[in-house]
């Protein structure tokens, strides 16, 4: 079948499945510009809406059932409606949902996580992991007295001004491999914010490290993502963060891993795995069980800076929900879940996604790569090795859509972008759901003569 053909099968396929969701979404729209609230969840022709999860699946307000794969972009490590989770919720629901005060189970969480992440002596909570890792930036900077923030090309770490830069950056307007230019990812930026980003190459460590001791007198902070997420779960390789955390030592310039995402690669997050240990790390997603919070922590010299005991704290950090007791609550008790067992079961099935997805797309002859590490997973279609940002550019994107309208068909949501992150509701019963549900779309995708087209969409 000819590769637009097929996207206009799985489109009408999925609008015949989702009449309900297109009459909200339409709806929608008159009141939210393109009808949601956050935009990395639109797809054409329409998102799908949500009506209720229940561990691994989801229904959708047409009452498709779907094996979810996504787990809110990595947030729900248990999946939905955990009953641990809900528990904790309903106590402290019934307790308070918010104070003018610390809680308890503000401390119980903040000893929770210092125990378990090792370069952690103090934390403090936010709303969000952007939040957090504004804050972060924030701490760098008044501890070294300097400005500039580094980012890994195709890195994310949130939507403040300096993060928005590079994320997924045209490679026509990004410049050189290894001196990349800092790029903005929206419109709305000031100039000298951008102007503040140091964009270096990932998995380039004598390249990033060059440009770093270049801009080494003004640099606060180098950020970095152990697995890069939303430029499709790109691991970084160990000598890379070795190289990083020399030169940031060397000039005393704040190393800071966003663990957001892959936090749940090891039960003491990213750290634990690579044997890196940074100055700072920003945490969200699945820190809050399901509920909205961020957290960011580190070394007791840098976090001192915001603590108010001694006066005027250097750093304020107000914030009416700051720390919500029910976030809290649910992100305790999930993590007490994610105990290092869970994390044993989810790398697993990690392992048999990344397994099943390449004997697949191999058989099928179709040009993939699967990245990854534990539990997270990411589908590149292109033959080049996926090491950094620009691997990824080339691949077809027309082709990732319409594998993600074609697993919706099936009754399997992944994120849209090609990634994933299997809660521990998933076990190997759904690695197969998925593998059949590929293995029938690949009968449909053939003649595979058909489909390396590299397009951008
Ligand atoms: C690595 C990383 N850092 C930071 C953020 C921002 O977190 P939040 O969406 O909670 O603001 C995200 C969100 O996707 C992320 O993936």
């Amino acid at each position: 079948m000819h590769a637009a053909a097929l996207e206009e099968t799985e489109a009408a396929a999925f609008r015949r499945r989702t009449p309900a969701s297109a009459r909200w979404h339409a709806e929608a729209r008159a009141f939210l510009p393109g009808g949601d609230s956050r935009s990395t969840v639109f797809y054409q022709p329409y998102p799908a809406i949500m009506e209720r999860g229940e561990g691994c699946r989801l229904h959708d307000l047409d009452g498709n059932v779907l094996l979810d794969f996504t787990g809110n972009h990595s947030s729900l490590v248990h999946g939905y409606g955990h009953p641990g989770v809900l528990d904790a919720v309903r106590a402290q629901l019934a307790r308070g949902t918010a104070f003018p005060s610390g809680t308890r189970v503000q401390i119980d969480l903040a000893r929770h996580l210092t125990r378990r992440i090792p370069s952690l002596d103090l934390v403090r909570f936010t709303n969000s992991g952007t939040e957090a890792a504004m804050l972060a930036l924030r701490g760098a900077r008044a501890f070294t007295g300097r400005n500039r923030v580094a980012k890994a090309e195709g890195g994310y770490h949130g939507s403040t001004d300096e993060f928005m830069v590079s994320t997924h950056p045209d490679v026509s307007a990004a410049g050189p491999v290894e001196v990349p230019r800092a790029v903005p990812a929206s419109k709305g930026l000031p100039a000298e914010a951008v102007e503040r980003v140091l964009v270096i190459p990932f998995n380039d460590a004598p390249a990033a490290v060059d440009l770093i001791e270049r801009e080494r007198e003004d640099l606060a902070a180098v950020f970095i993502e152990p697995v890069m997420g939303s430029a499709g779960m790109i691991p970084a390789e160990r000598q890379y963060l070795v190289a990083l955390r020399e030169v940031t030592r060397k000039y005393g310039i704040v190393l800071v891993f966003d663990e957001v995402v892959s936090f749940r690669v090891a039960h003491g997050g990213a750290e634990e795995a690579f044997g890196v240990r940074p100055d700072l790390t920003v945490l969200g997603k699945l820190v809050g069980g399901g509920f909205p919070l961020g957290a960011f922590g580190g070394r007791r010299d840098i976090m001192a800076l915001f603590d108010p005991s001694a006066g005027r704290p250097a750093i304020p950090h107000p914030g009416s929900y700051n720390a919500n007791p029910v976030s809290l609550s649910a992100g305790l008790a999930s993590l007490e879940a994610l105990d290092h067992a869970a994390i044993a079961g989810l790398n697993r099935v990690g392992d048999a996604v990344r397994t099943a997805c390449r004997t697949i797309f191999a058989d099928a002859a179709l040009p993939a790569q699967v990245t990854g590490l534990g539990s997270l997973f990411g589908i590149h279609l292109t033959d080049r090795t996926v090491r950094a940002w620009r691997d990824t550019v080339g691949a077809d994107l027309g082709l990732r859509h319409r594998l993600f309208l074609a697993l919706y068909n099936e009754g399997v949501l992944i994120d849209p972008r090609g990634v994933g992150a299997p809660s521990t509701a998933i076990g190997m019963a759904e690695v197969e759901q998925l593998a059949t549900a590929l293995r029938r779309i690949m009968l449909r995708l053939r003649p595979s003569a058909d489909l390396p087209h590299p397009v951008g969409t």
